[in-house]
């Protein structure tokens, strides 16, 4: 071999490691872009940042998210094609980062914040996620303005502009409101076998007896990346306590060693008695896959999934799946919403706020919420463009107690949240109720949450 050859099968090797390492995290997603947010690659429909610079008169916006794999890119892609046709002189440089629920993408934002370098805007869940972490750390622009010269003070209910405020000032848009405390289910496997969809505990617990006797998989979990697990517990959590006290756990009023959280780690510790042996390899999109394929029953899940399921796998509201809260949460809605704002210091905030207008406009959000199977959060938004799941959850957003979501950032600040997943991680296989009540506790106390 010489060493040209040599050299060429080194390059090689390093090319694939690297595709191997920038690779998708799940079997269904579709392949993650190939590099991240850090060195700027954009989606196929984007010149590249390199070509920009040769073309300094060309205004660009960059926008950064998870939103790469199925069931999440469709909705964010559609957004973009808008605002392509809204403003063909700015380029969409598609910085996204592959990855539920932002696990790696949070990571790789971090770092560029700290380095100076941020996005032009970013996907940011409404609440402590926003508040506790970007705003507390002066690094975000007020948007005040820009609500009152597009008249969106009164276009998106007062709790979600509340979430994405601190001390009157507002800081991002909300594109969309997704609910957190939903099953969803195969209606074949629950049809044949004569079984109802369960509301409570207890209906929950004998359906899963009833399915596990029949050989049929009760409870699909993918926690490849552990929110998923963390998803199940919150929602058991919000079933104990109730709305009230639920969100007592965050401002320290009920201590996470108290008897109820014990109670919902139970209930969740008996969930999990009935999930797939190969979760732990599976992400959220191989979880509700197994509903898909009728290989299991019910997969808990924010619903994404059911934009998964309708955009992605084309599957019929009502007719291949089904829907209902999780046990005992009937009357609350676990709210998590996608928003995005201003950082300081980029580099065009004109091209940003054109951005920002686009998602916050009722257009942009009747494109991209029947995709992503999310709800709009404006309230002057057209139910005729959603689906049935879309309109019954339009409904329930208006007649429910809205609770905010532990796993998607909107309770707590991030430093308590990577703790509850280190705990629900070891809890999935080791369920020893006790020591997660500890921990989570222990969590609580040296976050600052409680004393
Ligand atoms: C959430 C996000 C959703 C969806 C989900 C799965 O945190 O709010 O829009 O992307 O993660 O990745």
């Amino acid at each position: 071999m010489n060493k040209r050859t040599l050299f060429l099968l080194s390059a090689l090797l390093v090319l694939s490691l690297l595709t191997a390492a920038c690779g998708s995290s799940g079997t269904n997603d579709k392949p993650a872009p190939a590099n991240d947010a850090q060195t700027k690659t954009n989606s196929n429909q984007t010149n590249s940042a390199d070509d920009n610079k040769t073309d300094t008169a060309k205004k660009s916006v960059e926008i950064f998210s998870w939103w790469t794999g199925a069931g999440e890119e469709a909705g964010l892609l559609g957004l973009i094609d808008l605002f392509n046709q809204k403003h063909p002189d700015i380029e969409v440089i598609n910085a996204a980062v592959a990855g539920g629920a932002g696990t790696n993408a949070k990571a790789v934002l971090a770092s560029r914040m700290q380095g100076g370098d941020p996005p032009g805007t970013f996907q940011v869940h409404g609440g402590a996620e926003l508040n506790t972490g970007w705003v507390a750390a002066g690094k975000m622009e007020s948007l005040n303005s820009l609500y009152e010269s597009e008249g969106w003070m009164d276009k998106f209910p007062k709790d979600l502009i509340d979430m994405v405020s601190q001390d009157g000032t507002i800081y991002s848009v909300p594109v969309n409101i997704h609910r957190g405390n939903v099953i969803f289910y195969n209606k074949k496997i629950f049809d044949d076998n004569g079984l109802t969809p369960p509301g409570s505990f207890d209906e929950f617990f004998k359906v899963a007896d009833a399915l596990a006797a029949k050989g049929i998989i009760p409870l699909a979990l993918g926690d490849k990346e552990p929110w998923t697990a963390t998803m199940v517990f919150e929602d058991a959590l919000l079933g104990v306590l109730g709305p009230n006290d639920y969100k007592k756990l965050f401002t320290g009023e009920i201590a996470f060693d108290d008897a109820r959280v014990k109670d919902a780690l139970e209930k969740t510790k008996r969930m999990f008695s009935y999930i797939n042996e190969d979760h732990a390899a599976r992400n959220w999109q191989d979880a509700a896959q197994l509903v898909a394929n009728g290989q299991a029953a019910m997969n808990i899940m924010g619903d994404w999934a059911k934009g998964y399921f309708t955009t992605d796998l084309k599957l019929q509201p009502n007719v291949d799946f089904g829907w209902i809260t999780t046990p005992d949460t009937g009357s609350s809605f676990m709210v998590i919403t996608d928003t995005f704002g201003l950082p300081k210091g980029v580099k065009d905030a004109d091209t940003v706020n054109e951005w920002l207008k686009v998602l916050g406009s009722v257009e942009g959000q009747d494109i991209f919420n029947p995709l992503k199977g999310s709800i709009p959060a404006r309230v002057d938004a057209d139910p005729g463009k959603y689906d049935v799941y879309g309109q019954s959850t339009i409904t329930d957003f208006k007649q429910s107690s809205l609770t905010p979501s532990l796993a998607h950032g909107s309770a707590a600040p991030e430093g308590f949240l990577t703790q509850v997943n280190q705990v629900m991680t070891i809890f999935v296989t080791k369920g020893d109720v006790d020591q997660a009540a500890k921990s989570l506790k222990d969590a609580q106390v040296s976050s600052g949450i409680a004393k």
